[in-house]
């Protein structure tokens, strides 16, 4: 199963994307995060990046689409049973290379689910973000702390990070580039009968539910 999550910044693709992996073992493929990794690691495509993410701008289409199509490749034959694509694609060029990425691999698309939100409240999500700086894993001052303060719930660790694009006046500018180039995607693939959507305001638990349901039995 070959899934989209699209929905503005902070609607809740990275969290929902953990569930389907620890659900159903699909394999996240977030453009974010592989850039974020090529600005830590200052290679060509992250110094290319860097200023475009912090301003909170889209990063050109051919970077992107080569990300996509080098980790398609790396990834094991029949990779946990399909890809989750986070934030990937976000503009028309995006989604007409993604088709054609998977057509050439012999794979296609099953769902694009739309997280439904309301901007405002977004605002409020993303200020409040923070992650484990050792594995990775999410939280949000009000919506999801650590069950013991200050420690990971996963690794235990006591560092955390915030990203250098979680402010308001970058979050403002990424909602715009969403009305202005990804929102226009959704009718490409309502034509095909692969839009599904989701009320992404509801409590994480909740949107969870309403994914499964939506997606089906795990397995
Ligand atoms: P990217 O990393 O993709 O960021 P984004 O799309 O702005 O999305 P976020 O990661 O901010 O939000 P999310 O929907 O994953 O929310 P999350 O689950 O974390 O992109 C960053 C930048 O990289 C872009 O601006 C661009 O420059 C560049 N880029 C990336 N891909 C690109 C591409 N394809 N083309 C060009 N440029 C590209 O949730 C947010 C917070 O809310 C968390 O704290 C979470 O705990 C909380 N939360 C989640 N769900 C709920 C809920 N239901 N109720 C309450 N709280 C919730």
């Amino acid at each position: 199963m070959n899934i989209i999550l699209l929905g503005p910044p902070g609607a809740g693709k990275g969290t929902q994307a953990q569930h389907l992996i620890a659900a159903r073992g699909l394999v996240q493929l977030s453009t974010g995060d592989m850039l974020r990794e090529a600005i830590r690691s200052a290679s060509p495509v992250g110094l290319r990046a860097k200023a475009l993410m912090e301003a909170g701008a889209l990063v050109p289409d051919e970077v992107v689409n080569e990300l996509i199509a080098a980790r398609l490749d790396a990834a094991p034959a029949g990779a946990g049973g399909g890809f989750i694509f986070d934030g990937y694609p976000r503009t028309e060029a995006q989604a007409v290379s993604l088709d054609a990425l998977l057509a050439e691999r012999g794979m296609k698309l099953d769902h694009v689910v739309e997280l439904l939100v309301d901007e405002e409240a977004l605002v409020d999500r993303i200020t409040g973000r923070f992650s484990c700086a050792m594995c990775g894993e999410g939280y949000h001052d009000r919506y999801k702390l650590p069950k013991v303060a200050g420690r990971c719930d996963v690794c235990a660790s006591a560092e955390f990070k915030r990203r250098p694009d979680d402010n308001e006046a970058t979050v403002r500018t990424r909602m715009a580039e969403y009305r202005a180039k990804t929102a226009p995607i959704l009718p490409y693939y309502e034509a095909r009968g692969l839009v599904r959507r989701v009320d992404g305001m509801a409590p994480i638990a909740e949107v969870q539910r309403a994914l499964d349901a939506l997606l089906g039995e795990a397995g």
